[in-house]
């Protein structure tokens, strides 16, 4: 089993607890340092998943989990992929689905600050957000896979739910993950600014316990190479 863009291991450790052939790929050092700790009998490699150091049809199964958006060209990434696997072999890939609407007052509040972002940055956000939009239904999902060479491409969703108990509690959850990176960017005070602003929108979430209710919602998709 070949895991695309393993970061710390979690895909690649489920996979080594049904088969002792596990591989994870990342390209951050810092992921494959973590990776190696989490499941010590993988071979591990820094690498770019666009471009992978193996030969053709060289593994039974590709996992990746939430990563083909990060490519560049996600097309050609797929293309990349099924090179790797043998004839019949399967490709197992999970990606987002739409976001919870009735967090929508973040993405509205994201668009009022967005002229105190570095300039540069916008384009940037832009094609994110686009690439993530090519995978977040199962109908486009499928078209990918179909097109990069794969058959039988079927799309499972799979919705968790989880609550915050508090405001703080999601500011420290949005600052745990790639979210975050645009907050970096920012001088301290406009981070403050936006987080008092947020705890105040945030109110049109909070259920009757006081808690404050999100879903997430993946896609999980399965296909084979003919
Ligand atoms: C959202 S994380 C998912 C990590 C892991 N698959 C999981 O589910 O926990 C995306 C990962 O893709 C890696 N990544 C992004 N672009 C990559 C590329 N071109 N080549 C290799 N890894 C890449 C990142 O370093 C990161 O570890």
């Amino acid at each position: 089993v070949l895991d695309v863009g393993c970061g710390t291991g979690a895909a690649l450790a489920a996979a080594g607890e049904i088969t002792g052939d596990v591989t994870g790929v990342d390209i951050s050092p810092a992921m494959v340092e973590r990776a190696r700790e989490a499941v010590p009998g993988a071979d591990l490699v820094v690498g770019d998943v666009a471009a992978l150091p193996f030969e053709d049809a060289t593994f039974d199964v590709v996992v990746s989990a939430f990563v083909v958006f990060f490519l560049d060209d996600p097309p050609a990434g797929l293309r990349e992929w099924r090179r790797v696997l043998r004839p019949g072999g399967r490709i197992a890939m999970s990606t987002w689905n739409g976001p919870d609407e009735r967090w929508s007052w973040e993405r509205a509040l994201r668009q009022e600050f967005a002229g105190e972002m570095p300039p540069e940055l916008l384009p940037r956000i832009a094609t994110q957000l686009e690439r993530l939009a090519r995978f977040d239904e199962p109908g486009k999902v499928k078209d990918e896979l179909a097109a990069a060479g794969f058959e039988a491409p079927a799309v499972e969703p799979y919705i968790l739910e989880f609550r915050f108990e508090d405001e703080q509690s999601w500011w420290d959850w949005s600052q745990s993950h790639a979210g975050r990176a645009a907050f970096d960017l920012l001088p301290a005070e406009t981070v403050e600014r936006y987080r008092a602003r947020a705890f105040e929108e945030m109110q049109v979430c909070r259920a009757d316990d006081g808690t404050f209710p999100r879903s997430y919602s993946a896609l999980f998709a399965t296909a084979r190479r003919p």
